[in-house]
């Protein structure tokens, strides 16, 4: 029953890579499942293999032991709304031809893939901008259109690895409410990694904190603050103390 009501679950999901010199250890059963439509925050520190677990998820990568089911069937390469830290747009395309990327992949016809790009680019409060070229927007727009474009993927879940962290802070604030905003209004099924504490709180429904390497999940937060959150409410406080005291975060 449990693994139904489970968009996607993760059982001893281990991850080791051996180089010609070296054994390295990065995930070590690491076991959580993901509810549909919630906003799961996955929170560790670098280097602990927050990336290299996304990557298993999206068959970029093959784990070494474990097992992950999708409840509605794995997702074909490409299918899943993927949204990266370093931007990874198409320098030479436009806004409009980033977002309407996958479903061109997919064959739909020009018109009928415009509009439902429109619709995201609309979402993101980008419209204007549908002509201009990555180079000539700011980090925070950028990373509106990797949102456009991971959610005109149409896919329900959604992986995001640390897609602010190259955000000046003002900027990365203001990116944590618009993802809550976009969120709120289409829900997707969102597994978000950070290795921020205060936006692991702002942002998750859960958050699953992950020990450094070989990670596995420490410790479960359900974070049931009413949204919009603020940082500095007093059980906002509360619980980033208990997260860190929990921590080998350097934060
Ligand atoms: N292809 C690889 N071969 C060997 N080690 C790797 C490879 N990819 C990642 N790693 C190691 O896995 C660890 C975790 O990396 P990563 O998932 O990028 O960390 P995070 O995203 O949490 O900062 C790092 O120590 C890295 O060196
Ligand atoms: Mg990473």
């Amino acid at each position: 029953m449990a693994v139904l009501e489970s968009k996607i679950s993760l059982k001893n999901v281990t991850k080791t890579f051996y180089t010609k010199d070296r054994t390295v250890e990065v995930l070590k059963d690491i076991t959580f499942d993901v509810r549909e439509n919630e906003f799961l925050v996955l929170l560790g520190p670098g280097q602990c293999g927050k990336t290299v677990l996304l990557n298993i998820m999206s068959d970029i990568e093959t784990m070494t032991s474990g097992q992950i089911d999708f409840r509605d069937g794995h997702p074909k390469m490409g299918e899943l709304g993927v949204v990266f830290q370093k931007y990874a747009l198409f320098p030479w395309k436009t806004v409009m031809g980033n977002v309407e990327m996958s479903q061109k992949l997919k064959g739909v016809d020009k018109a009928t893939r415009q509009k439902k790009a429109q619709e995201y680019i609309n979402l993101v409060g980008l419209q204007g901008f549908e002509k201009s070229l990555p180079k000539q927007l700011s980090g925070g727009m950028k990373q509106r259109v990797g949102i456009a474009r991971a959610y005109a993927s149409e896919s329900n879940i959604m992986l995001m690895d640390e897609p602010f962290g190259a955000l000046d802070a003002q900027t990365r604030y203001q990116m944590e409410d618009e993802i809550i905003k976009i969120w709120e209004k289409n829900k997707r099924t969102i597994v978000f990694v950070t290795n921020n504490v205060e936006e692991a709180i702002y942002l998750g429904d859960r958050i699953l904190l992950l020990s450094s390497r070989p990670s596995y999940v420490k410790q479960e937060y359900v974070v049931d603050l009413p949204r919009p959150r603020s940082y500095t409410d007093k059980a906002f406080l509360a619980l980033r103390n208990e997260i860190v005291n929990n921590t080998d975060l350097d934060i």
